[in-house]
């Protein structure tokens, strides 16, 4: 499909709310909102539609899922905790059959050992961690690639 208006459904999963607030040298300093505003930049940069949602409820995001495979072309995830062992999630992803990106602000392989695993990551078309919010960027080009080369 062509790149060019590609919706890109943008999830962030449970505590991303309290960036802003949360281990600044993890998650640097900058709001869920100024984060968001920073990935509609990127996104417009590659003519891409993003949209976004954020929950802090495993259910809420399984059917955020559910809704993102029927009015999203690609994803962007960034369940945080959820990452490393929902499997409901996990499943949830499966069902949407859409590519996707797996996004960490922190070098989650850096980190401690349970950090070290993901249960979508096999999933996902590509995994970006460590890069702070330009992680994002680099997510949605990948997603571009994958797209384009579709
Ligand atoms: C995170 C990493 C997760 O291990 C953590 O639980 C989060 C945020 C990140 O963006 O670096 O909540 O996904």
């Amino acid at each position: 499909m062509s790149v060019r208006g590609a919706r890109v459904a943008v999830l962030h999963g449970v505590n991303l709310d309290q960036l802003g607030v949360r281990d600044p040298d993890h998650y640097g300093s900058a709001t869920l909102t100024e984060l968001e505003v920073r990935v509609r930049h990127f996104a417009a940069e590659l003519g891409m539609e993003p949209s976004f949602d954020q929950t802090n409820h495993e259910g809420e995001f399984c059917e955020a899922l559910h809704q993102a495979r029927v009015t999203a072309d690609a994803l962007v995830l960034n369940p945080g905790a959820w990452t490393h062992y929902s499997w409901a999630i996990r499943d949830a992803l499966e069902i949407t059959g859409l590519p996707a990106v797996e996004v960490h602000l922190s070098k989650v392989e850096e980190r401690e050992e349970w950090r070290r695993v993901s249960v979508i990551g096999d999933l996902c078309v590509g995994t970006v961690s460590g890069q702070g919010i330009d992680g994002y960027r680099a997510a949605l080009a990948l997603l571009a690639d994958h797209l384009g080369a579709g």
